[in-house]
């Protein structure tokens, strides 16, 4: 169906996919033209009738009566509500101006539509060509304050999405704050509905969360100037009956990584405003005279066919219109990280004793994690002095990257660029460079202070560390990483009023250093991290094409994090590594085989000390480096289908990858509970051609149909946590 963005005088609808996105103006007794939100629904082909806003149906509020203005600011549907003139549920638009006072009062004045996408300055942004991408812009004003808000909405292909931000310009004479400024704001009817979020919590991140959603305001958010492993800047309104496959559902996703807020909030009438946006509690900008201030985007996607829709949508349009990276289609080289191999612990002959190694099995890049520089020999110090410790590396960086390559492996290594030691050189030298209120003692985590980056001269050296390493040596990807929440939040280059822009402009200040290093080298590998998946989100997915997906690497909590991942991001964003056993986090041994299968899922590699793990584990190597060349193709550039959820049933987890032309399938089942007295699970595949043959590597064959709808029996594993890969291709 084509895409349009369409306007009859009083309905705006923009038709993407299966979808149609529609916004209606409504006056006020008087005379006033408001943007009402009508619905974000199946696509509806003569989008029009004057109920639409449902004007006549407001309730009364103490003596109103409907037409009082009062009334009509209560129960409107505003498509983006300003707080302090009467609309009393949460609100996406809070102003003070210099009296003190807060309130906005927005009404329509014009718009515009055209062919592409402009840029978010100095944000990440989806993006896309002129024949992809079709944008629509609504001026809103608000007199009284001499405020215009610009709210700007994209649309892609078939996509179900549409992409929300909005602009601020204050056209008066007079400073205003914007004490929050959100980006998306729907409305719709609050009955039987349900909720997902992924809440979590450092190595637990993105565990999916369902619950009914009841009277009032469900808000997830972040307070700690990372997106957080805490709380995802993700939020869905589902009916009741919406299944993987089947059902409505409504959902939005933060283009950012810094504080935010989300709400569902079911209101007095049985409606159920879902927001999303910057987080209000860290906030206030002071926009001066003639300033202008952008939102981050927020994804509003919708389904009608359950959340295997919504994820097919999402993933696409992180591919094609969200992920920059010249390695977004390629395979990545399999790396070896030496952090759970040796952490702190190690030398120049240690790391090339592992390259060696690797390089025998088919490894295919080595990163140096931390403890390369100062005198890191635990947590506890140098951070900020980015020059290598001669004692471990006696040849530099240069040197060692110039032996690693000489045994035939690419070199990769750390950083984690943000951070301050109290114990460092630098700290020592610019003790004010941390983040800090006057007159009170900032407070430590892992040891480290946060560098006041929203500083120019604190980010030139920065990127300055970080660009002196990599332009001495052959160094083709990086690990950045980020391991504190922001606290304290003071900075000495801003004045009093700005105090309150300190976590956006830290964000800023990431996402410019970040466009800075990729413009510098283009051809660098940038692996995002912050203690594992803790801005793990689609702000950061701008700049690296994968992050690392949690530090908890163990293979059978990986299941759950990783399905809370996939359900959002596609699988070439996943970092995932076989790691050590028993794992350094739980303490579980499951068998080398099965943590294999499981890191396929994501970009793939290894950390673990290859030099001492058992023969027979080593000697699996090659078979898995086999299986990720065999398979990566169509991982990373397949369609994802959920199958079964051990978080659900308790018993079994399994996911598909399928190719877009149907000929390919690869089936990870990964049983993790053996019962007595019960059949081996049978899985229903999903998306092939239904007249297809199938034919499985060992030989047997299905048709695609069967497959769907009857399922295939799987194999009887003997034991817990054991799994199966089945792979199949199709010639006909
Ligand atoms: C974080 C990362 C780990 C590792 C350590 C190093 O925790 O998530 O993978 O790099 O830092 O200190």
């Amino acid at each position: 169906m084509q895409n349009s963005i369409e306007f009859d005088g009083h309905i705006f609808a923009l038709n993407a996919g299966d979808s149609s996105y529609l916004m209606g103006l409504a006056k006020s007794g008087e005379g006033k033209k408001y943007l009402g939100h009508i619905g974000f629904v199946k696509r509806v082909s003569r989008p029009s009738g004057a109920d639409a806003l449902r004007t006549s149906e407001y309730s009364f509020i103490s003596e109103g009566k409907p037409g009082d203005k009062c009334t009509f600011m209560d129960g409107f549907p505003f498509e983006y509500p300003a707080g302090g003139v009467g609309d009393f549920r949460e609100n996406a638009l809070e102003i003070e101006n210099e009296a003190g006072c807060t309130a906005a009062e927005l009404v329509y004045v014009s718009h515009r539509v055209y062919d592409g996408k402009e840029k978010l300055a100095g944000l990440p942004a989806t993006f896309g060509d002129s024949d992809k991408v079709k944008t629509l812009e609504i001026t809103l004003t608000d007199e009284v304050l001499s405020l215009d808000v610009i709210l700007m909405y994209s649309i892609f292909e078939e996509r179900n999405v549409v992409v929300r931000s909005a602009k601020l310009f204050n056209r008066g004479e007079h400073a205003l704050y914007i004490r929050k400024a959100l980006s998306a704001c729907l409305e719709f009817d609050g009955r039987d509905k349900e909720l997902i979020t992924l809440p979590g919590s450092w190595a637990r991140e993105r565990y999916i969360d369902r619950q009914q959603l009841g009277f009032g305001r469900h808000i997830v958010g972040s307070k700690r100037g990372i997106s957080s492993h805490q709380d995802h800047p993700f939020i869905a309104v589902l009916d009741r009956s919406t299944t993987q496959e089947s059902g409505e559902l409504v959902a939005m996703n933060f283009v950012y990584s810094g504080c935010f807020m989300a709400c569902a909030e079911v209101t007095q009438h049985n409606m159920c405003r879902m927001l999303m946006g910057l987080g209000t509690d860290t906030f206030k900008w002071k926009l001066e005279s003639g300033a202008e201030f952008t939102t981050p985007e927020v994804v509003v996607v919708r389904s009608s066919n359950g959340l295997d829709e919504m994820t097919h949508d999402l993933h696409e349009l992180y591919r094609d219109h969200l992920i920059r990276s010249p390695y977004l289609h390629k395979k990545r080289p399999i790396l070896i990280n030496n952090w759970e191999a040796t952490y702190f612990n190690f030398n120049e002959e240690k790391l090339l004793d592992i390259a060696w190694e690797a390089k025998k099995n088919g490894i295919e890049m080595l990163v140096m994690d931390d403890g390369w520089f100062g005198v890191r020999d635990s947590d506890n110090c140098s951070l900020g002095d980015w020059k290598v410790d001669r004692r471990k590396l006696p040849d530099g960086v240069d040197g060692l990257c110039r032996k690693v390559n000489e045994i035939g492996l690419e070199m990769g290594i750390w950083f984690e660029p943000e951070m301050i030691s109290p114990d460092s050189d630098l700290y020592r030298a610019h003790p004010d460079w941390a983040l800090q209120i006057p007159g009170r003692e900032p407070q430590l985590c892992r040891t480290q202070f946060v560098l006041d980056i929203t500083r120019k001269e604190v980010r030139d050296y920065v990127y300055e560390s970080v660009a002196t390493v990599l332009r001495s040596s052959n160094i083709r990807y990086v690990k950045w990483d980020m391991n504190r929440p922001l606290t304290d939040l003071g900075s000495s280059g801003l004045p009093a009023d700005r105090q309150g822009e300190i976590t956006h402009r830290y964000m800023l200040a990431v996402y410019e250093l970040q466009e800075r290093l990729l413009g510098e080298f283009p051809e660098l590998l940038l692996e995002n991290c912050t203690s594992g998946g803790g801005r793990f989100d689609p702000g950061m997915l701008f700049y690296s094409p994968q992050f690392w997906c949690s530090d908890d690497t163990d293979a059978m909590e990986r299941l759950y994090i990783q399905e809370g991942t996939m359900l959002l991001y596609p699988l070439s964003t996943m970092g995932a590594h076989v790691s050590d056993c028993p794992n350094h986090i739980v303490g579980r041994t499951t068998d080398f085989e099965v943590r294999g299968m499981v890191a396929l899922a994501g970009t793939f590699g290894y950390e673990l000390d290859i030099t001492r793990i058992s023969d027979d584990d080593r000697a699996m190597i090659s078979d898995q480096v086999a299986m990720y060349h065999k398979y990566n193709d169509l991982v990373r550039e397949g369609d994802y289908y959920r199958i079964a959820s051990a978080r659900e049933n308790g018993s079994y987890d399994c996911w598909e990858v399928v190719s877009k032309d149907k000929t390919e399938v690869l089936v990870t089942f990964i049983r993790q509970r053996a019962y007595a007295a019960t059949r081996p699970p049978k899985i229903r595949l999903k998306a092939l051609s239904p007249e297809r043959t199938y034919t499985l590597d060992d030989g047997r064959s299905f048709y695609g149909d069967t497959l769907m709808n009857l399922g295939m029996v799987t194999d009887k594993l003997w034991g817990d946590n054991k799994g199966k890969l089945y792979h199949f291709t199709s010639n006909m």
